[in-house]
């Protein structure tokens, strides 16, 4: 399977990309089919998240703590509440926690990105110095802890998003040499999903196990 370069892309050299940091993203399940490589770096980075609250346990159990406690999101504009409309906060943010168990199923729901820009709403509750503490620590023991995954042409990696950080190191593309990496995402919600924390229908909508859920509302005007 292949995929010509744009035509953009073809009269471009190469291109650099910044790296991607530890984070989830709201489906079950994330698959990446790799189609093709960078010239250089794009690997991907994957830590186990219930081996990351067990490390903050063992070294800072008060930052543990903190990961359990609401952490403010952006919607950034891209989801409908129903409320469309409205200036509320909770229009353009939410509140919800980093880590959450319900049952005995662990999850964790994560994006340093939506978490700072929700910080720059004048309305929003500020972060406290344990939580930022807690975010810093989050971040050095997911780095701790990951391994790297390099995808090659025809691989296809799946993983379960409620227990796993993904992130992806710099790349540069060679458009010039055919390498200029392309990955493609499917979003999963799956049949045996996990039951979610009561305060996490918020983002998912549905927490019962078994039910669809996951996805971007779209905002309807
Ligand atoms: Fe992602």
């Amino acid at each position: 399977m292949s995929a010509a370069p744009t035509a953009r892309q073809r009269t471009r050299r190469a291109a650099r990309y910044g790296g991607l940091r530890f984070h989830t993203d709201r489906t079950d399940v994330v698959g990446l089919l790799c189609v093709r490589q960078a010239a250089k770096g794009g690997v991907s980075t994957l830590a186990s998240t219930p081996a990351i609250h067990n490390a903050i346990l063992a070294k800072r159990p008060d930052l543990l703590d903190a990961l359990f406690t609401d952490y403010w999101r952006s919607r950034f504009g891209e989801e409908g509440t129903g409320k469309e409309g409205s200036s509320t906060t909770r229009s353009t943010a939410y509140p919800l926690p980093i880590f959450g168990v319900r049952d005995g199923k662990f999850t964790s729901h994560y994006s340093l990105t939506f978490i700072e820009a929700a910080q720059m709403a004048a309305d929003i509750p500020k972060l406290t110095p344990a939580q930022k503490e807690a975010i810093d620590m989050l971040m050095a023991t997911a780095q701790e802890l990951c391994f790297e995954m390099t995808l090659e042409p025809g691989d296809l990696q799946l993983i379960n998003s409620h227990v796993t950080y993904h992130g992806r190191t710099p790349f540069e593309d060679d458009f010039a040499a055919g390498q200029s990496r392309l990955l493609l995402r499917l979003w999963l919600t799956m049949a045996n999903n996990r039951p979610l924390p009561r305060g996490h229908e918020i983002l998912w909508r549905s927490i019962e196990a078994g039910q669809p859920r996951g996805g971007i509302q779209q905002v309807t005007l």
